[in-house]
């Protein structure tokens, strides 16, 4: 039994296998309506969520299976002081699969410790979010063709960004890949990031806090929100919240092939604007979300369709 708690259990092979996999479900859907037929996946959601938690239920619906599942701590037995490991312990009797978030990190890996169904990490805290990865690779890759030879630049809140951190870990692993990390110094990407994967596999990177400059280098620009919740000074919050909005005027300089990416929500960082510009790819991000979501599922559960 296997679950996926870090973007790196993941080979690239995998990773080539599962991008593989959700193209062949977005041209094929039909072939996979019925592949979980009498699977359960349960969703359990301690921390709010819109895309992730409805992205991995309809992914489940869409192959055919079921969906039990809460989508706040309140309304569970958490609020009565249950642990995550009965939870789930609890949870493994009524579902085949389970996609937690979690504001603690690490609370989804001890969950797939005790849990006897897979445990897929829907985000923890400010560490992790691999699924979103998933989306972010199927996006880069239908976007580029490649996950190879691309400078990469990272906006905004680089510190409590956990998608930020699991996408670094992700195209570390191709070649001639770049970052170029753009964001105040409060909220700089963290030292154990930089020291455990990009110094560590020698990938190149560079740092700065004007976005503009670098603007022009760029293939991919990965807009984060600044991540409030994770702040313990709303004052902080607020004098650094607007520190980047990319509008039309910002993006006079850039390549005309860039992909603008965001794993979304967006606050303020991106103009309505430029909803339309066709280097727009995040809703279409959103979109691929599910299709991971789906491949996931499928290579978890071992279907083979
Ligand atoms: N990208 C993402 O994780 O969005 P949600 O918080 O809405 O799930």
């Amino acid at each position: 039994m296997r679950s996926l708690i870090d973007i790196l259990e993941l080979s690239a092979e995998e990773i080539a296998d599962l991008v593989a996999t959700a193209e062949d479900i977005i041209a094929n859907p039909q072939k996979y309506a019925e592949a979980c037929r009498g699977k359960k996946l349960a969703t359990l959601f301690f921390e709010p969520s819109t895309r992730t938690r409805l992205s991995f239920e309809a992914a489940m619906y869409e192959l055919g299976g079921q969906v039990l599942g809460f989508s706040e701590a309140a309304s569970s037995s958490a609020s009565k002081g249950e642990s995550v490991s009965d939870t789930v312990k609890v949870v493994s009797c009524y579902a085949d699969i389970i996609a937690m978030r979690h504001p603690k990190e690490g609370a989804p890996l001890v969950a797939s410790m005790k849990a006897d169904v897979p445990v897929i990490n829907a985000g923890d805290g400010g560490h992790n979010h691999p699924t979103q990865t998933l989306a972010d690779l199927l996006t880069i890759w239908r976007e580029k063709g490649r996950f190879t030879d691309l400078t990469i630049g990272l906006c905004g809140d680089l510190k409590f960004g956990r998608t930020v951190h699991s996408l670094i870990a992700a195209m570390s692993r191709y070649a001639n890949v770049k970052f170029v990390l753009v964001s105040p110094e409060e909220l700089k990407l963290p030292s154990y990031v930089k020291k455990d994967i990009l110094q560590k596999k020698g990938v190149p990177y560079a740092q700065t806090t004007d976005l503009e400059s670098v603007m022009p280098e760029l293939d991919v620009l990965y807009m984060t929100r600044v991540q409030r919740e994770r702040f313990f000074n709303e004052d902080e919050y607020v004098r650094l919240k607007d520190s980047y909005i990319l509008t039309p005027e910002k993006l006079k300089t850039a390549k005309d092939s860039l992909s603008i990416l965001h794993p979304l929500p967006r606050v303020n960082e991106i103009s309505v604007a430029i909803d339309d510009d066709p280097r727009a790819c995040y809703f279409k991000q959103a979109l691929n979300g599910k299709y991971m979501r789906m491949a996931l599922i499928l290579k978890l559960l071992g279907v083979e369709v």
